[in-house]
């Protein structure tokens, strides 16, 4: 027995350093909106004594500039899920606008691979943004497409919506490691811009958290959830729907009253907003179709004195809105207060509310989700082929949209959302309606679930 005990023991650590523990692995970049910086994080398996950094240049052959981490933060999760990791958080500054740098993460014993990206500029003209939500380690079809588009060249940016790897703790978080290492190719290369779905919740969003570095917010609440950046003619608002699906009643007030200030700074023409959960959507899945659940409602309209951000979108003129959570496509025919905007006869052109798309089929485990047969009457398009969404933004009064399948390589919609300079949507003088939430039906819906 005890001679097992030793014998295992010795394997355990036998193992443990033929893995390798201080290697910088799931080296990802993300963006803040300073077009001289760029963040890069990066993974070990143990603590590294050594000095950890990052050396970065213009010649590949010469890597002169280092940055060392300003924050290297120590994630545990005790119990069945046990975990424990180092994330290096790290900031590239002095970077000229459009330029190539190479990199290398990691510390003394070892750096990474020399990965590149284009810096980005702060009047960026034309560029390019992938979107997608809900794509997971298992079954995610759309990983290679976006690997290839990512290696030639083709994104500046990319927006994954929630729903991230299925889940990042599970397997003692092994899953969540794998992932990332998987999409290297992509986000070692291009900004990789997330918000939480609910897929992130275990253990209070606890590796959402560590593992990403989103841009701050200025509020006490710096858990990735809510942020936003400008970038060229557009102000993008990454938003948590998380926190009214799990009835975090703080954290709804806090990034509500954050959000409009937000709006109110903002001097770009665009505004774009992304969270996980959609609160128009004609699926038919688990407890109520047509998204008016209790979570959607809740997002949408709020409860009393808890806000949603329907009204608000309104008031501020947000142009477009990507949702994820529902594994299908679907886009919507502007719509406010459940009522429908068929006028003008380009509804996308000055269009009357946010343009709203539902982009969640990238793959995951999950497979698709199922439409209703009764099509709401503001569904404009949907489709249930794998695939994401590739933004093009041409300038302040054009957006071209195009939704790729993941699997044939056809494009599912295409679609231009133009205005005049200067126009912002809005429908005047509309109240919002809604019910009454049920929070204790939110709360088993919610918890029932295994993420
Ligand atoms: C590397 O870069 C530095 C600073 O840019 C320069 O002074 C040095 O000559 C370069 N070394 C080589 C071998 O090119
Ligand atoms: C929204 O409108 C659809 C039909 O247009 C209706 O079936 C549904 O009950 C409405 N929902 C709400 C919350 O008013
Ligand atoms: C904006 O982009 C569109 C599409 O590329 C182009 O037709 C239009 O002329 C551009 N407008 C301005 C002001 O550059
Ligand atoms: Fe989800």
């Amino acid at each position: 027995m005890v001679c097992l005990l030793f014998l295992s023991l010795f394997a355990f650590v036998g193992l443990g350093w033929a893995k390798p523990i201080y290697d910088p692995v799931q080296v990802h970049l993300s963006y803040h909106g300073n077009s001289d910086e760029m963040v890069v994080t990066w993974i070990t398996m143990s603590k590294v004594d050594r000095d950890s950094y990052v050396v970065y240049g213009e010649d590949y052959t010469n890597l002169t500039m280092k940055a060392t981490p300003y924050h290297i933060h120590h994630f545990k999760v005790e119990g069945i899920d046990e975990i424990e990791r180092w994330v290096y958080k790290t900031t590239l500054t002095g970077l000229k606008e459009r330029t190539i740098y190479y990199y290398r993460a990691g510390n003394d014993y070892k750096l990474s691979a020399v990965y590149n990206f284009k810096s980005l500029a702060k009047d960026m003209k034309e560029y390019t943004v992938c979107i997608y939500g809900d794509l997971g380690l298992k079954n995610g079809v759309s990983t290679d497409a976006v690997i290839e588009d990512a290696q030639d060249g083709k994104f500046d940016l990319i927006i994954h919506i929630g729903d991230i790897a299925y889940s990042m703790h599970s397997d003692k978080g092994r899953i969540g490691d794998k992932f990332f290492e998987k999409i290297v190719p992509i986000s070692a290369f291009v900004p990789y811009m997330t918000v939480a779905g609910n897929h992130e919740h275990k253990y209070k969003f606890k590796h959402y958290k560590s593992r990403l570095t989103m841009p701050s917010n200025g509020v006490d609440i710096h858990d990735n959830q809510f942020y936003s950046f400008d970038l060229g003619d557009v102000h993008y608002i990454g938003l948590s729907s998380e926190y009214y699906g799990y009835n975090w009643i703080e954290h709804i007030k806090k990034q509500y009253a954050w959000l409009k200030k937000d709006l109110e700074a903002n001097t770009k023409p665009w505004i774009i907003t992304y969270l996980h959960r959609p609160y128009y959507c004609s699926n038919r899945d688990g407890h109520k179709s047509d998204c008016t659940g209790e979570d959607n409602e809740y997002i949408r309209v709020g409860d009393g004195e808890i806000p949603g951000f329907e009204k608000l979108f309104n008031e501020k003129g947000v142009d477009i809105t990507f949702w994820g959570h529902k594994h299908f496509y679907e886009r919507l025919f502007p719509v406010y207060n459940n009522q429908t905007f068929y006028q003008p006869l380009n509804v996308y052109y000055n269009a009357q509310t946010p343009v709203y798309v539902i982009t969640g089929c990238a793959g995951n485990r999950e497979n698709h989700a199922l439409f209703n047969d009764y099509i709401v009457p503001y569904s404009a398009i949907r489709s249930e082929d794998y695939g994401y969404m590739i933004m093009k933004v041409h300038n302040g009064t054009h957006i071209h949209l195009t939704q790729m399948g993941a699997e044939k390589g056809n494009i599912v919609d295409d679609l231009w959302v133009t205005k005049e300079a200067g126009y912002r949507p809005g429908v005047k003088n509309a109240p919002v309606t809604g019910r009454k939430i049920d929070k204790e039906l939110l709360r088993q819906i919610n918890d029932k679930q295994d993420w």
